[in-house]
């Protein structure tokens, strides 16, 4: 059975067909990082004036990938969480080629989608995860541990009381001056610096698998200002011009290893736990290679990671959960779909 799945809910506008929710037979990703990077960051408005100017087309090349509409048995769109006027124009695309093309229509969640992405084969052949299986969720707007017992059985054992880590790697990026997206040119900064240089506290939380980071980001505002010499009043937004080149990386290595040991601390705890058969990381910082490292290292079983382009926002993982929904569940009416 092959899905067609589409996302639009944040910066990237996507379509893609997958056959059976793990095959992968076309997969289209037209990104609006360049767009909004002279902005820093995300506009929302923006964002949704290029997904309806893309969209179809988006849709039309998946669907050609995969051989003509005959092929498709099914449509998934993501039609939660986001921005609104951004998940508008894939739901509302998704709705018509439904109606059009007499195609049922299935609604998935983004945070479910990021999960299913390692449900996908690549050429590793990778057998699917199994459950229970325990997902560290990393993205730009969500930071949660979820233990699913299986398909569209998910349990949130732990969520971020305020903000999510990907955005506290776009923010710290920002104030050290390197370039949205943040989480990569981190990534990549922390390559060349010392992640022992800057001591940043774990933020605590009372309970044992939520997460807390904005401490942890006022705990960088004020390493950065003590370091060029500036009082807690001195503006964020001025504070990356005294940066050396080598303070920088050695601001975002220690950054990342904070951030990171946070994740894989409260992951292993989980594992310890809950005892999962697999565990898997999703979201867009999932991409993270320190991440990925330290995971590897710590956790006492082995985990297979997706592929990097599954692991940012992509259409292939809605089309993915979209099957299991086909499977599991009933379709909706395209005439009474609610976003949000
Ligand atoms: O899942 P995603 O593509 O979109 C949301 O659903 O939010 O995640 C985007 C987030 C951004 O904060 C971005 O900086 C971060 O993922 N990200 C990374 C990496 N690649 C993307 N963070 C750390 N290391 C990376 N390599
Ligand atoms: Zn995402």
């Amino acid at each position: 059975m092959k899905v067609l799945g589409i996302e639009t809910s944040c910066d990237e506008t996507a379509a893609a067909v997958v056959e059976d929710g793990r095959k992968l037979i076309s997969n289209v990703v037209n990104s609006q990082i360049d767009i909004h990077a002279v902005y820093g960051g995300v506009v929302p408005e923006v964002a949704a004036r290029s997904h309806i100017e893309v969209v179809n087309a988006v849709v039309r090349e998946a669907v050609k990938g995969a051989e003509g509409w005959e092929e498709i048995d099914a449509i998934a769109v993501t039609y939660r969480p986001g921005l609104l006027g951004s998940l508008l124009v894939g739901t509302l695309a998704a709705r018509t080629y439904a109606a059009l093309k007499k195609k049922p229509l299935y609604l998935v969640d983004h945070i479910e989608g990021h999960i299913y992405a390692n449900f996908i084969e690549d050429e590793r052949g990778l057998a699917a995860p199994e459950f229970p299986l325990l997902a560290l969720v990393v993205s730009g707007g969500h930071t949660q541990l979820i233990l699913m017992r299986g398909h569209g059985d998910f349990e949130i054992i732990g969520t971020t009381r305020d903000d999510a880590v990907g955005e506290v790697f776009d923010k710290v990026a920002k104030m050290i001056g390197l370039p949205y997206p943040g989480g990569p040119a981190i990534g990549k900064a922390a390559l060349s610096g010392d992640r022992g240089k800057f001591k940043l506290p774990k933020p605590k939380v009372d309970k044992p698998y939520d997460f807390s980071f904005s401490g942890l980001k006022t705990a960088v505002l004020r390493a950065v200002q003590k370091e060029v010499g500036v009082g807690i009043d001195f503006p964020s937004g001025g504070l990356a011009e005294r940066l050396s080149e080598e303070q920088v990386w050695d601001f975002a290595a220690s950054f990342e290893k904070t951030a990171v040991g946070y994740l894989v601390d409260k992951l292993c705890a989980a594992y310890e736990e809950f005892a999962p058969k697999s565990v898997v990381i999703a979201g867009g910082v999932s991409a993270n290679r320190y991440l990925r490292e330290e995971i590897t290292r710590r956790l006492p079983c082995s985990v297979d990671y997706a592929v990097m382009e599954l692991c940012t926002d992509n259409a292939a993982m809605i089309a993915s959960a979209g099957y299991f929904h086909v499977l599991n569940g009933s379709p909706c009416d395209p005439y009474e779909v609610e976003i949000g």
